[in-house]
């Protein structure tokens, strides 16, 4: 049996964000060298402004803070408009005040030379960081409308680690705004696996607006398997979801009760 998510439902989004945003707070204070998985997109980026915000005015330090990419595109150069480690640059690292050599993203591999490594040494290496970094303690996910979580497409096997994963046509297409074409969009990255998400101690995800109403009630009230990647989160023991009404709306729980 798989233990039932904690879902909670809210009218604004700027809610949720700040929901997460004083529990990450907490934690800082309480672990300072706390370990955060990072996600990516629109639906993460107001978590990181209000978390910038209590930088600012609540003296929050974020100095020791570790963190870790989810995934990254390949063939990119890491300053590529369209490549994750500037977002979280622009984002996260320097608004946050994280170190230099607290920052992790899945395409760098681990050392200065790591440009001559294959992808494979990279993932592997990605790894063992995440190991030597005590493993995730909160880590921050969205969901895409296919139910990938990070780059894990469906279908993915629970047990998968992190690798090179070729990209969903709707992920593409999703991406294509912020390329400029679609064309333009990398067919390839780098992902942590669905088996290395899991390992995390908590887990807190969002999903905010009606293009993710389907996908989110496939993922808490459909079948948990590879061809919803989402639906794995079901079996973690720390589990928190922030829905908006509109991500919500297709749930049976949000649905009126049969008249008899
Ligand atoms: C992206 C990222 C995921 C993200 C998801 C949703 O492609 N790989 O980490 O959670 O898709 O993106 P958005 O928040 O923009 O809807």
């Amino acid at each position: 049996m798989t233990t039932p998510p904690e879902t909670i439902v809210v009218g604004r989004r700027e809610e949720a964000e700040a929901d997460l945003a004083r529990e990450i707070a907490a934690l800082v204070r309480e672990k300072p060298r706390v370990v955060l998985g990072l996600a990516t997109g629109d639906t993460t980026a107001g978590l990181y402004r209000e978390l910038a915000r209590l930088r600012r005015e609540e003296d929050l330090d974020f100095g020791r803070v570790v963190t870790f990419n989810l995934d990254e595109y390949l063939g990119l150069a890491p300053e590529h408009p369209g490549a994750f480690a500037r977002w979280t640059r622009e984002r996260v690292f320097e608004p946050l005040g994280i170190s230099e050599g607290s920052r992790h993203v899945p395409s760098w591999g681990a050392a200065a030379d790591s440009a001559s490594w294959t992808i494979s040494e990279r993932c592997r290496a990605y790894e063992e960081s995440l190991r030597e970094a005590g493993g995730i303690d909160l880590q921050i996910l969205g969901i895409g409308r296919n139910g990938h979580i990070a780059f894990n497409e469906p279908p993915t096997p629970r047990e998968s680690r992190t690798r090179e994963v070729r990209l969903h046509a709707w992920t593409r297409e999703d991406a294509a705004r912020v390329f400029g074409s679609l064309g333009e969009v990398p067919t390839r990255a780098i992902t942590i696996g669905i088996g290395t998400i899991l390992e995390a101690r908590r887990i807190r995800v969002l999903a905010f607006g009606s293009r993710k109403a389907g996908i989110v009630a496939r993922a808490l009230e459909g079948p948990v398997g590879p061809e919803v990647p989402a639906s794995f989160l079901r079996g973690h023991p720390d589990l928190r979801i922030w829905l908006d009404r509109e991500a919500a709306r297709e749930l049976d729980s949000a649905r009126p009760a049969p008249r008899s």
